[in-house]
């Protein structure tokens, strides 16, 4: 197919109507060029394909499909290759539906536990969202139908999320906010990305050039179409020359007629609209020239296989010698949760499942009682449940709560205004572990919640939104049929206004400053020796492990060369089992502001006990990089760099360093303003004002005439150097440097010279 050819045909009428969809899941066709239509469709842990009424807010029914686990909790399986081959079966569906674009993966970072959509996304860690995306995404694309990777950028909040504005600093963007794209883009090419619906410092992302071109296309290398979230649309023409490709949904000709008007008026040029249009049509006819509609859609395999997931991305989070249950044992499931899971999130990726297994409907065979504990819809629980709920308990040999956020307690749309769990379920918890001092919890939620109960339970099981066939999956990890092996892909702070956004987020009006800067997650907890509940990558399992022996293939390097870590991981508890080992880099002295360690490498590792393997890491400049501003680039300051290895953010067995030279010497440029300190430091330049400085050092020290003994032992030449550090170069003149304008001249261009 020449699209290029087939653009020259196309009127400017029919060229604006491709540049928006023609209603809520299709792309325009051109019927008169043969040119069809395609469809797109929500994800992204499964389709929302919706066949008869169409929203973006899954209230209208869409067709019956497999909810597999949330992001919340595929990110805590830190398993590149199992969201890969999800990525795949979500492929496949989307190829037998013969949707063009699956709307997913969601990779932005969960600034703070308050975040409705928190579920749908991934970490509070840029390199561990990136990683996750970049696998599903290339799961998906195998199979020849694209992503859309969202919601770029910086859209992590619901209040608001339609007209308020992400402040944010260029370095704190780089390093938090945007590398689960940028690693996307360059591992995966998404055949699309959705622009968010939030401004981002002041600019909507639907029509900002710099996010759309500059860093996407120009920077980054991406190569498909970008849409807009679903009504992200202000300014139609702007976004055109922005790099705005595709308006979703319709926007009933209006925009479109604008689009023709601004090309007829001079204001846009009409190649960028051809740009448009050979940017979709490449992608809409990637897709038809592969499709498969024949590709079978095996449901029941792919629940089989969602529950496989969801019990992959479990983290056992206490463990005090209660689990496993054993099968023999009498056991007590309280909850309504335990009869109607908590699997998935509400709004846009909210899935019409052709079935679900909760863990009442999978303990065929096993001792389980069941008291319904409370009531999800009236959110409450009343004396006579807790009552049942104890008696059931008290005859039981151990007491699993199933708890955890109601549908209407986190969303696409709007915010959590705190981090508790309903009243009812904390006051069932403390009642029934009171009754049975063998009581677990297993949780249901997308984002981190308060656990005032915690010491009075034997066990915590994290099993987040898992997906329609989580309750097989709990019951898997409960009995010791399958191990857990997932770890935290976020901190769980003890309390909310412990968040590092807590103050800011929100914002005011439709102003959102990301006033914490880089110190997102565990980067703010570790730089502030701060006690949470649970640490980043934390997580238990039924055996135990060991990292040992860290070995760096150097103990020098230069940025431009790699570093390859290696150490070895034992299984050294008495069952088989996964983990998941954690590689953290950080700079022991820095100009900049750094966090103390960030996540660089992981590897999921599955070991019989006894067994021990090496894994390697291969680390490169960026590991070790920070954004440098004024060098607009990535960029490493010679220095030390601590390499610490482990199986949580809190528990890093082994570490070593290295040292890393830069091989960027950054420009200084000094004037009669810079201080003496930041001139000291750099080796010629100190040499060049060295004999006025040690003019000036001599009149500190000898002090006025007049001053008295004591008053100048008082002043010893290491306060003295200490207070002459923060002063300006001109002060020599007023301070006993002996210099006149002209030395001083001549001095500043000695400096300066390159
Ligand atoms: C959401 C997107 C979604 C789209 C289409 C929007 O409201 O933000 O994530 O893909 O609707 O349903």
């Amino acid at each position: 197919m020449d699209i290029k050819e087939l653009i020259s045909k196309m009127t400017l009428e029919e060229k604006a109507g491709l540049c928006s969809g023609l209603d809520f899941w299709h792309t325009k066709p051109v019927e008169r060029l043969g040119v069809p239509a395609v469809m797109v469709s929500d994800g992204p842990h499964g389709l929302r394909k919706q066949d008869e009424e169409s929203d973006h807010l899954g209230i209208n029914d869409s067709i019956k499909a497999v909810c597999m686990p949330a992001a919340c909790a595929t990110a805590a399986s830190f398993d590149r290759e199992l969201i890969g081959h999800m990525g795949e079966a979500i492929g496949d569906s989307c190829q037998h539906e013969k949707l063009s674009v699956v709307l997913g993966p969601a990779v932005n970072i969960k600034r703070s536990p308050l975040c409705g959509r928190n579920f749908e996304y991934f970490s509070e860690d840029p390199y561990l969202a990136g990683e996750m995306s970049a696998s599903y995404i290339n799961g998906v694309q195998s199979r020849n139908v694209g992503t859309s990777i969202k919601h770029f950028a910086a859209n992590n909040q619901e209040h608001r999320r339609m007209s308020s504005s992400s402040n944010i600093d260029e370095r704190t963007l780089r390093e938090i906010y945007f590398p689960a794209f940028e690693i996307s883009v360059k591992k995966a090419q998404p055949w699309t990305v959705m622009c968010s619906y939030n401004r981002l410092n002041g600019t909507y992302a639907s029509e900002h050039p710099w996010l759309l071109t500059d860093v996407l296309r120009k920077e980054w290398g991406f190569e498909g179409y970008v849409m807009s979230d679903w009504g992200a649309v202000s300014d139609r023409v702007a976004g055109v020359a922005a790099g705005l490709d595709l308006e979703m949904p319709a926007s009933g000709g209006i925009n479109d007629k604008k689009i023709v008007e601004a090309v007829r008026a001079g204001k846009l040029d009409e190649a960028l609209v051809d740009q448009a249009v050979e940017r979709i049509l490449k992608i809409n006819y990637r897709y038809l020239d592969n499709a498969k509609p024949e590709t079978p859609w095996d449901k029941e395999a792919d629940h089989e296989f969602s529950a496989q997931i969801a019990a992959e991305c479990m983290v056992l989070l206490k463990n005090e010698g209660v689990l496993p249950l054993c099968k023999e044992d009498d056991v007590a499931f309280i909850g309504e949760f335990a009869k109607r899971p908590r699997f998935q999130g509400g709004g846009s990726s909210h899935i019409n499942c052709f079935k679900t297994t909760s863990a009442m409907e999978a303990i065929d065979g096993l001792k389980v009682t069941y008291a319904q504990g409370y009531s999800v819809d009236k959110d409450e629980a009343t004396d006579e449940m807790i009552a049942e709920a104890v008696a059931a308990a008290k005859a039981a040999k151990v007491a699993v709560v199933f708890a955890g956020l109601p549908d209407a307690y986190e969303s696409e749309g709007y915010d959590r205004t705190h981090m508790a769990m309903p009243a009812c379920q904390n006051k069932l918890i403390e009642a029934v572990a009171a009754a049975n001092p063998n009581t677990v919890v297993v949780l249901h939620n997308g984002s981190p919640v308060e656990m005032p109960w915690l010491d009075q339970v034997k066990g915590v099981l994290e099993a987040y939104l898992g997906g329609q066939a989580v309750g097989q999956a709990v019951v898997k990890v409960l009995f010791g049929d399958v191990n857990p092996s997932g770890r935290l892909p976020e901190t769980f702070p003890v309390k909310l206004s412990d968040n590092p956004s807590y103050l800011y987020y929100g914002g005011e009006g439709n102003e959102a400053d990301y006033r914490e800067g880089i110190f997102v997650g565990y980067r703010y907890y570790d730089k502030k020796d701060m006690e949470v509940l649970f640490p980043f990558g934390y997580g238990l399992s039924y055996t135990t492990f060991a990292c040992s022996n860290l070995r760096l293939s150097a103990s020098e390097i230069t940025d431009q060369e790699t570093l390859t870590a290696t150490v070895t991981v034992t299984n050294t508890g008495s069952c088989a089992g996964k983990t998941v080992v954690q590689l953290y880099v950080g700079d022991k002295v820095s100009t900049v502001l750094r966090p103390v360690r960030e996540l660089k490498g992981f590897e999921k590792v599955e070991l019989a006990p006894g067994e021990g393997k090496d894994i390697s890491f291969v680390l490169d400049k960026r590991a070790f990089a920070y954004w440098n501003t004024e060098l607009g680039d990535w960029h490493v300051e010679t220095g030390e760099f601590t390499v610490e290895v482990g199986q949580s953010s809190r528990d890093l067995e082994v570490c070593g360093t290295v040292t890393v030279n830069s091989t960027v010497k950054l420009k200084k440029h000094y004037t009669m303003d810079s201080i003496y300190m930041d001139i000291l430091e750099d080796p010629k330049a100190a040499q060049v004002i060295k004999p006025m400085l040690d003019e000036m050092k001599k009149a500190f020290s000898s002090g006025s005439d007049d001053s008295t003994d004591a008053a100048k032992e008082a002043v010893s030449e290491e306060m003295n150097m200490a207070m002459v550090k923060y002063m300006p170069l001109r002060g020599a003149m007023s301070f006993g440097g002996g210099i006149t304008q002209e030395q001083m001249d001549a001095m500043l261009a000695e400096m300066n010279r390159d």
